[in-house]
């Protein structure tokens, strides 16, 4: 295999071609249309994950809504580790942002007088959930990306894998990306750089998360000195398919699914999530947050309640009642995953499901308008946190992050990247010695022996065990002992396919490198936090401590690769802490 070098150029650089890359270039290119913007994405952006999200995006629209009880239940949902300020500006800008969709072209669902209809979502006090039936990232992806194809300025370099992030003179300058087709490394320089590469739900073996999510953009910005914030914060969807972890969206309880454990119990009761209803009641029962919903699943096969299935222990998510048009109308993506990954049909069967590592709380450290502390870098949607989501976001709270923060990181950075002046020609050293690098980490096939496969294995079993929906100290410090060892091991993977056309092999090698540096700041973070918030339950430490934890983590990788992690504060406008409180 060989490596060649070829550089281009641009004002603005995107990493991340899904509904935060698109939405940020659009702003981008719309309020400063002489802006030259490059965007790299390691898959066509139509298969970035946004196309998977399914149950919709939230807005405060309706009459019988405000922006303040938007805010309310996103930051007592993050159990008040949210940065406020940047809630507030969320829940203002988010309702702007769907409409502005709207009008690119999103079929938004409609109620039948014409109004946008919207559905219930857990945690959430209203009914203020925009959708596109199930398919509501399918429909918002489409619409971002057939608008961004109006945009001249925007140059698109699909499959194409960012390996590095180039910075000179304590600023980011572009990076290196190897284009997948060909094989060649490409030196991208920009003024500028926004990362809009998702999340990293990959790290853990059941995961509603596409393969393509292996926390890449977080692993580059981290290895470029900006800190990642919030790591220990992982979401559990409570209802993943058991075997491929696929999603089956919250939406299936708004429109009235239940959860029954084996004795066909709705067990949520017992969990301080109120009482069973004729109708789903907001915020109550099975529209509880996803944290609550998961920690109770793992109680109930504490209790040996669950049902053994031949993938580990699973309740049941019963829609039968719902009727087959409900089904059909509003769930149809629902009902076709269940035919065709279980072959099972939730008209007339319940739907085996379990808790599976859904959404990325944390991620780069941003300000409000996606500054990352790292000049010249900027972050937004998955693999940014701002922090809107604290230690536990709500449904569909993340489609419209993606939009308010993807537009907000566009602007900014295009103002940014045009006061500065262009990239120097020194930056090729850099692109030369990451060539060199690569030959030298990958290329030789000689006296390797790890493989791709069984390291990545191992750390998606460390992190289920040690690092899962509960942890505890001594689970956490056997964690980090075991990644370490992983990282200690990737040096010596060896690459069977050494061609240069459609490397996979070589791409999986940079995604688990990525994944264990990752895992390892989660692991770290969480073992410093010696509180329970949110997603983040110790079982040595089971309460809250607003003295000593309410402060975002933030991990710096030390020389020797590992993690140093500090703490920054909360900001609080106008809701002090309290108690979370569900079912009434
Ligand atoms: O269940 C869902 O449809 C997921 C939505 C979300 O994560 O926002």
């Amino acid at each position: 295999m060989e490596l060649m070098l070829d550089i281009s150029s641009h004002d603005l650089l995107i990493i991340g071609g899904g509904g935060a890359g698109l939405r940020a270039a659009i702003a981008a290119s719309e309020v400063f249309p002489n802006l030259n913007i490059g965007i790299v994405s390691k898959v066509y952006p139509m298969r970035s994950h946004t196309v998977s999200a399914e149950g919709g995006a939230a807005g405060a629209i309706r009459s019988d809504d405000s922006l303040d009880e938007h805010a309310y239940d996103t930051i007592s949902g993050g159990d008040w580790l949210c940065d406020q300020d940047a809630v507030e500006a969320f829940v203002k800008e988010a309702p702007e942002e769907l409409l502005r969709l709207e009008h690119w072209g999103c079929p938004w669902n409609r109620e039948p007088d014409g109004h946008i209809a919207v559905r219930p979502f857990g945690g959430m006090k209203k009914m203020r959930t925009w959708f596109a039936a199930d398919k509501t990232g399918f429909h918002m992806l489409h619409t971002l990306f057939q608008t961004c194809l109006k945009h001249s300025a925007i140059t698109r370099y699909d499959e194409y894998f960012a390996t590095k992030l180039l910075v000179e003179e304590g600023r980011v300058q572009g990076c290196i990306a190897l284009e997948l087709m060909s094989g060649k490394l490409q030196a991208i320089t920009a003024k500028a750089v926004i990362l809009t590469t998702g999340g990293c739900g990959r790290v853990f073996r059941f995961t509603t998360n596409a393969s393509i999510k292996t926390g890449d953009g977080m692993s580059l910005a981290y290895r470029a000195g900006a800190p990642l914030k919030d790591m220990e914060f992982i979401q559990y969807h409570p209802t993943g398919l058991p075997f491929t972890g696929i999603l089956i969206t919250e939406a299936v309880r708004s429109e009235g699914g239940y959860l029954l454990n084996k004795d066909g119990y709705r067990y949520l009761q017992d969990y301080n999530l109120g009482t069973p209803q004729p109708k789903p009641v907001l915020r109550s029962m099975e529209l509880g947050p996803r944290d609550r919903l998961s920690q109770a699943f793992v109680k109930e096969v504490e209790k040996g309640r669950a049902v053994e299935g031949p993938y580990g222990p699973v309740v049941h998510l019963d829609l039968r009642h719902l009727g087959e048009r409900i089904i059909n109308t509003k769930l149809p993506f629902v009902r076709e995953l269940c035919l065709k990954y279980e072959n099972i049909d939730p008209v007339t069967e319940l739907v085996p499901v379990r808790p599976v590592a859904h959404y990325m709380m944390g991620g780069v450290d941003t300000d409000i308008n996606g500054a990352t502390p790292l000049a010249g870098l900027y972050a937004a949607g998955e693999v940014a946190c701002v922090s809107i989501n604290g230690a536990n976001r709500l449904g569909s709270n993340s489609l419209p992050e993606l939009l308010v923060f993807g537009a907000r990181a566009g602007v900014h950075a295009g103002r940014f990247a045009l006061e500065q002046k262009s990239p120097g020609r020194h930056l090729l050293t850099q692109a030369l010695d990451e060539e060199a690098l690569i030959r030298r980490q990958f290329l030789p096939k000689t006296g390797r022996r790890e493989r791709i496969s069984a390291i990545r294995e191992q750390m998606q079993k460390i992190m289920e065990d040690g690092a899962g929906i509960y942890r505890s100290g001594a689970s956490l410090t056997e964690a980090a002992g075991k990644l370490r060892e992983l990282q200690e091991r990737f040096p010596n993977i060896a690459l069977d396919d050494q061609s240069q056309a459609f490397n996979t092999e070589l791409i999986s090698a940079f995604e688990l490198s990525s994944m264990l540096d990752v895992a390892e700041t989660m692991v770290h973070c969480a073992l410093n936090r010696c509180e329970s918030r949110g997603a983040h339950q110790r079982t040595d430490f089971p309460a809250r401590n607003d003295e000593k934890f309410l402060a975002h983590s933030l991990a710096t990788r030390k020389a020797d690769g590992t993690p140093q992690v500090s703490y920054s504060p909360v900001t609080i406008t106008r809701w002090p802490p309290a108690e979370r409180v569900y079912g009434k």
